[in-house]
């Protein structure tokens, strides 16, 4: 018993004085600790490799919608709008959806997808947080662009602003990702701040920062459908013209994007151990801890009574 309990705390994926958490050997076949039972290395690998090749499609799938919808919002606006410029009128304006698209929407999706990619696993887990934080910064510095551009030119066309619901949520969403983006870099990125907030805070932060990606994406389709709506009179949007047929096509690889991606970040079996997490995809990193816990209870007090 004592053996078992030394073994499993030596594997601990947080234990203070173990090097990166990454692929740890697997624990004993008869131990379960919350989802993750262990196997033996060989059929670990096994089943690693099946894993990683559905992966690997399934990454491929997000980043080949992904790339679609990117090259279909530089095709909108310059075949079907007039352009781009920062000079000012609808030229500026259409920054917005470009800027949003490949730069916001994309670059989110990537950024939460980085933690599952299998080379992190070999990585440095404090590479990895910055990696992340980084491309949510330039997705943030994308969107506050794309911001500018919307504000900046229907001010200028005198056009009202902040009345439709698109802008509300539109405003909501930017807000708020901003804040999860300073909350988190407190959090995750301060050296003294202590490890239990971390993984409390982490369920919370997965539920968030995904919410706020499908928000982003679901106020890219409200404004897709206004600009439809306002911009087209003649042929009107009812009357189904290329434009439209386009954009909407656009719409429905945005969504794909949006699935894609959060499918790949939902699915246990491709998450890897971290400072937070066990082997095995366990999703509820709270109940790690009180696991976590338990192990370093039963730990010390075998070494107690050795
Ligand atoms: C392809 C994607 C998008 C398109 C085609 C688009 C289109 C538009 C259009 C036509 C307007 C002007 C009408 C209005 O004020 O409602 C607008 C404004 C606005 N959009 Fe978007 N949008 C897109 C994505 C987004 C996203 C993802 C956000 C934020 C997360 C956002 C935030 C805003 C805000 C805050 C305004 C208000 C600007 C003002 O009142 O001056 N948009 N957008
Ligand atoms: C500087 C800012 C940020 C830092 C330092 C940070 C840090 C982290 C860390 C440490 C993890 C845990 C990864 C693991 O399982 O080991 C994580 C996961 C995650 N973060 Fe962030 N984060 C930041 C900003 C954001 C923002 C703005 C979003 C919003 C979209 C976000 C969305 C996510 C999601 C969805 C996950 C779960 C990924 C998964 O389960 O594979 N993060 N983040």
């Amino acid at each position: 018993m004592a053996n078992w309990i030394s073994r499993v705390a030596q594997t601990c994926p947080v234990h203070p004085s173990l090097p990166t958490p990454f692929l740890q050997p697997p624990l004993e076949p008869d131990i379960v600790v919350g989802a993750a039972t262990s196997l033996s290395s060989l059929a670990v690998e096994a089943q690693l490799l099946a894993v990683m090749e559905n992966f690997g499609k399934a990454l491929a799938a997000a980043l080949t919608l992904g790339f679609f919808s990117m090259v279909f919002v530089l095709r909108w606006v310059l075949r079907y709008r007039e352009g781009l410029s920062w000079e000012g009128g609808a030229a500026l304006f259409n920054w917005h959806p470009v800027l949003i698209v490949s730069g916001f929407i994309f670059l989110t999706g990537l950024a939460i997808t980085i933690y599952r990619l299998p080379w992190t696993g070999k990585a440095n887990y404090e590479t990895m947080k910055y990696i992340h934080g980084a491309l949510h910064t330039m997705a943030f510095t994308y969107a506050s662009f794309a911001m500018m551009a919307a504000f900046g030119s229907q001010s200028a066309a005198d056009f009202p602003n902040m009345f439709s619901l698109h802008s509300w949520l539109g405003l909501t969403t930017f807000s708020s990702f901003g804040l999860l983006l300073l909350v988190s870099a407190c959090i995750f990125l301060l050296p003294f701040t202590p490890l239990s907030w971390k993984t409390a805070c982490m369920p919370i932060h997965g539920f968030v920062g995904r919410f706020l990606f499908g928000s982003t994406i679901t106020v890219a389709l409200t404004g897709i459908t206004e600009k439809l709506i306002f911009g087209l009179s003649d042929p009107k949007y009812t009357d189904s013209p290329s434009e439209a047929l386009f954009a909407n096509v656009m719409g429905m690889l945005l969504v794909g994007y949006g699935a894609a991606i959060l499918w790949i970040s939902t699915r246990p079996a491709w998450k890897r151990t971290s400072e937070f997490t066990l082997p095995g995809g366990v999703e509820d990193k709270l109940e790690f801890q009180h696991t976590y816990q338990l192990l370093c209870d039963l730990s010390a007090s075998a070494s107690h009574h050795d």
